[in-house]
């Protein structure tokens, strides 16, 4: 068993509006004070981590009708010899465990209540985040993967 000891992230679009806002990125100032964690990158970045590779992503725009539909056509968007095992895509808040071309995607959820955009935009935040093992077997990979979900609290943004 692997246990994290290093925590892997990258930029959003938060970031890059407070960074024009307040001249700081949030991530940048939780990794400057945590040793355990590591900006790696701004909107994708891969990383190979525990004989696993991943990519992180996040993307732009909003939501579509099917909340698998732009993790779908981020994976066709890799190259044969540029997939990953895992993927994570952020921004969308949602929580979501699907294999595409043989990919692990998540959708990871989030930790904010529904914003006033969101009510606007008739978008619903799942609260929470996935615990996922992964084993590497001789004839695949054994993934355990649970959804931690939390109750919301009010507007908590
Ligand atoms: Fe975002």
């Amino acid at each position: 068993m692997y246990l994290f000891n290093e925590i892997s992230g990258i930029r959003g679009n938060h970031d890059e509006a407070w960074m024009a806002l307040a001249g700081d990125s949030i991530m940048d100032l939780v990794a400057a004070k945590r040793p355990d964690i590591r900006v790696i990158g701004e909107y994708q970045a891969f990383v190979d981590w525990a004989g696993f590779r991943f990519s992180l992503h996040h993307p732009d725009g909003g939501q579509a009708y099917a909340i698998s539909y732009k993790l779908q056509k981020l994976v066709e968007s890799f190259t044969a010899e540029n997939l990953p095992d895992f993927v994570s895509m952020g921004h969308f808040h949602q929580k979501e465990y699907v294999t595409i071309r043989n990919v692990e995607c998540f959708q990871p959820g989030c930790f904010e209540a529904q914003t006033p955009y969101e009510i606007r935009k008739n978008l619903h935040p799942v609260i929470g985040g996935w615990v996922v093992e992964a084993i590497r077997m001789k004839k695949g990979i054994r993934i355990i993967a649970e959804f931690v979900k939390y109750t919301p609290k009010e507007k908590d943004w």
